[in-house]
């Protein structure tokens, strides 16, 4: 049985909510999967004065857990069109697992949250992915056979690169019903790709 990394940061609990969605979506495929966060990097005064959501059940993820997974999902809000320092600061300390190779031909994914349409998702989900392809990991997106990503009747998050959710600039709107549908079709694809590598 594959056993999948969802590891993700967040600030306001719209990527918590997309990363446990993705969770659902990989153990339904038979597979297994932990969900991580990476540390706050904030001062704690300015992330109460933010209101971040400091309350979250995931545990933190340790660097040098990444090579005990058979795939990596990552996710992350945008901060200017990328991914936030929270989460540069935890992939600058896997360069001891970049020289020995720990993670090459595993799978990678990214998934992302905008408070805007245009927001950056697409740079913000490369900036994620920039760093597994250094890695040499096998990357996988959302397919177009998640339909959900299709059509402009409603707000949709979702693109090639990876499923996403759009926020509002106050945080007030959650993932839709589409959105965690998305989250939940890449953790079933990648759990999928990672037990086709494994055999
Ligand atoms: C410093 C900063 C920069 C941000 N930059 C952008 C941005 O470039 N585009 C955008 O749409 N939202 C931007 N946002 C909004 C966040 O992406 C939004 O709050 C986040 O997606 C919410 O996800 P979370 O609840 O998981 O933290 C920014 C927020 C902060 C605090």
């Amino acid at each position: 049985m594959p056993k999948l990394l969802i590891l993700y940061y967040s600030s306001f609990g719209h990527v918590e909510m997309m990363a446990h969605a993705i969770a659902e979506g990989v153990i339904s495929a038979g597979a297994e999967a932990d969900v991580r966060r990476v540390a706050e990097t904030v001062p704690a005064e300015v992330a109460k004065a933010m209101h971040f959501k400091l309350e979250q059940t995931a545990p933190l993820a340790d660097p040098a857990d990444l090579a005990g997974y058979d795939g990596i999902i990552m996710g992350a809000p945008t901060r200017f069109g990328r991914m936030p320092t929270q989460m540069t600061a935890f992939w600058d300390q896997t360069g001891p697992l970049w020289m020995q190779g720990a993670l090459v031909g595993k799978v990678g994914a990214a998934f992302t949250a905008t408070a805007s349409q245009h927001g950056g998702q697409e740079t913000t989900l490369f900036s994620m992915l920039t760093n597994m392809m250094h890695h040499g990991m096998v990357l996988a997106g959302l397919p177009s056979t998640f339909q959900g990503q299709m059509g402009v009747d409603e707000i949709r998050g979702g693109s090639p690169y990876g499923p996403t959710t759009v926020t509002a600039g106050d945080g007030s709107r959650l993932p839709s019903p589409s959105e965690l549908d998305g989250a939940r079709f890449l953790g079933a694809h990648v759990a999928r790709i990672a037990a086709k590598l494994a055999s």
